[in-house]
């Protein structure tokens, strides 16, 4: 904030003797020195008036209260608005045009060009998108069915900036396939859901240690930064959706929804496998299966037991901002502290 009170340069003349000396020549200099520092000076407020609300909009985006004190019950309808209410008011509105891709050693790009993530990156988030809208569309309720467009509007700005991102560092991408809406509008919200469950928890760790490791930029790092928070919003959205949805079901609807949540599952795993063998889910040779197994690519040396450990921290620091009473994802971090026990 300091650049907006700091005190212009002085422009009387007292501190310039050579202005008086040179009669009208000096003054009219002076005035366009004068023109050009306010507009030197304007622009500097500018600046910081945009780092500010940048930097505003960064912090609401990760710290959520709800106002109202007290137990909320978890499938009442002040969860429903608490949670609801969570994504919509931590929204930030950043405009993937604007972004300013940084300039890259040709070392670095070349490890940013390489990396085998960008075709399934893009192709997940359009499928996403599809799939969220597709859901929120069958939704009554208007204050979540406006939360759910939200989210399916995050995941269509997502593929915004990464196709921004493809461009600017001249990635080539295999030509995109279509994004047909599901049949089945609550199956296509629940493997988005759950996908972004086990692929957020994963995201979180490598983007830590390619952050510690230095093996990108700072600074294209502090530039996706917003968009692996907003993956963060959205698990923690689902969970409570979820269970939300799940308490509101009338009983005899709940085993049903169970076998459909455990279907859910059981495909995550099966496509995990696929595209960890380099095929998949329709049989296409596909990338290579990047937030489960990316640290190799990354360059770094954590062992996969230090690899867990810091996804799980991550996964607390990410969620720790938002209020304490919604749910959290559990399942993911609960498997992978099974997992920890076995490995170094
Ligand atoms: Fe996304
Ligand atoms: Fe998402």
């Amino acid at each position: 904030m300091s650049e907006l009170y700091a005190a212009p340069p002085r422009h009387d003349g007292a501190a310039n003797p050579d202005a008086r000396r040179g009669g009208v020549t000096a003054a009219t200099v002076a005035a366009a020195n004068s023109a050009e520092d306010a507009v030197e000076r304007a622009t500097a407020v500018a600046d910081t008036v945009a780092r500010t609300a940048i930097e505003q909009a960064d912090r609401a985006m990760r710290h959520w209260t709800d106002p109202t004190p007290g137990p909320v019950r978890i499938g009442s309808p002040q969860h429903l608005r608490m949670f609801s209410n969570m994504l919509l008011q931590t929204h930030n509105p950043y405009k993937p045009a604007v972004i300013e891709w940084p300039k890259l050693s040709p070392d670095a790009l070349a490890r940013v060009t390489s990396l085998p993530i960008w075709d399934i990156a893009v192709q997940t988030e359009g499928r996403a998108s599809i799939r969220v809208k597709t859901f929120a569309e069958t939704v009554t309720d208007p204050l979540l069915r406006s939360a759910l467009d939200m989210d399916g509007g995050e995941e269509a700005r997502h593929k915004v900036v990464l196709s921004k991102l493809v461009e600017a560092y001249g990635i080539p991408l295999a030509p995109e396939p279509d994004y047909p809406p599901p049949d089945d509008p609550e199956w296509g919200w629940l493997v988005t859901g759950y996908s972004e469950c086990i692929d957020s928890f994963f995201a979180f760790g490598l983007f830590a240690m390619a952050k510690r490791s230095g093996y990108f930029p700072a600074e294209l790092v502090e530039t996706f930064e917003p968009v692996i928070q907003e993956e963060g919003r959205h698990i923690l959205f689902f969970v409570n959706w979820a269970a939300w949805y799940r308490r509101n079901l009338p009983w005899w609807r709940r085993p049903l929804f169970a076998l459909k949540v455990a279907r859910v599952w059981a495909f995550l795993i099966w496509e995990r496998i696929g595209i960890a063998r380099g095929i998949d889910a329709d049989g296409v040779a596909q990338d290579a299966n990047f937030t489960m197994n990316g640290s190799e690519a990354l360059g770094d040396s954590l062992s996969p037991g230090a690899m867990i450990d810091l996804c799980l921290a991550e996964n607390d620091r990410r969620m720790a901002g938002y209020d304490e009473r919604l749910l959290r994802p559990e399942t993911v971090p609960r498997l992978a502290r099974f997992a920890r026990r076995f490995v170094k």
